[in-house]
């Protein structure tokens, strides 16, 4: 069980993160906003150690972060980390569409394709817009997982797709309020590697500069 979680739960939320960074360099009022919504979901008033700010972040901070979860599951949509799966047909079936399975045969399907299907998510499919997430008032909306099925759907659903939050919650809260991320290098090309899960190819290079709270007008 201890291997089975520590392989479906190490690279997954690694590369997501990574990818993560790389969307914060693509687009830095995101990465403010998201700094400053973490500064005022814990109040916080001067600047904190690393380890303060950790320790504050429990889970009802944490459930408070709507942007920030907002922006982590525009990443997934565009960067699922598990960017293609399969399923084994165990009987014959016909689907809605009219379309025919046979016993045995193997089906497979694209999150990475899915969460950029203009049919899905709309005209903007490709564009970064953590936005699509909330309601009017700024509350996070989740999305059907058949829709947003980066963490798969139904019975053998990701088990550790709220753990996997937490994480990318606590580790995304103290790196942006610490720190402005900027590309190493803007010119150089970023692509995922074609694997199993989804890594950033030869890695992510960043800039990483203190984020100076009180030095702001
Ligand atoms: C962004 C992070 C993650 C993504 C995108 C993700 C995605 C997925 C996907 C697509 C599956 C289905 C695999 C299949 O169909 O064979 C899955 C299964 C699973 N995930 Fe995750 N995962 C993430 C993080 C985690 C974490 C952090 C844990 C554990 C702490 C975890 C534990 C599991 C387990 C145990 C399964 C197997 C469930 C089963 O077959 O019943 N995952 N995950």
């Amino acid at each position: 069980m201890v291997l089975c979680v520590t392989v479906a739960g190490q690279d997954t939320t690694a590369s997501s993160l990574s990818w993560f960074v790389y969307m914060m360099c693509k687009h830095l009022h995101i990465q403010e906003k998201i700094a400053q919504e973490v500064r005022e979901v814990i109040n916080l008033k001067d600047d904190p150690s690393v380890d303060e700010l950790a320790a504050s972040l429990d889970q009802e901070a944490l459930n408070n972060m709507q942007y920030l979860h907002a922006t982590l599951s525009e990443t997934i949509r565009l960067y699922p980390s598990v960017p293609m799966n399969a399923r084994m047909c165990f009987s014959d079936d016909t689907w809605p569409d009219g379309f025919s399975v046979k016993k045995g045969d193997m089906v497979v399907y694209q999150p990475y394709a899915m969460g950029r299907m203009k049919s899905l998510w709309g005209d903007d499919a490709e564009k970064f817009r953590p936005e699509r997430w909330l309601d009017k008032n700024g509350l996070f909306q989740d999305e059907s997982p058949y829709k947003f099925i980066a963490f798969s759907a139904g019975p053998r659903i990701c088990l550790g797709k709220e753990h996997a939050y937490t994480q990318m919650k606590i580790i995304s809260a103290v790196l942006l309020v610490n720190y402005i991320f900027k590309l190493a290098d803007e010119k150089k090309i970023v692509n995922y590697k074609t694997m199993v899960s989804l890594p950033i190819d030869g890695g992510l290079y960043v800039k990483a500069s203190p984020r100076l709270w009180h030095a702001k007008p």
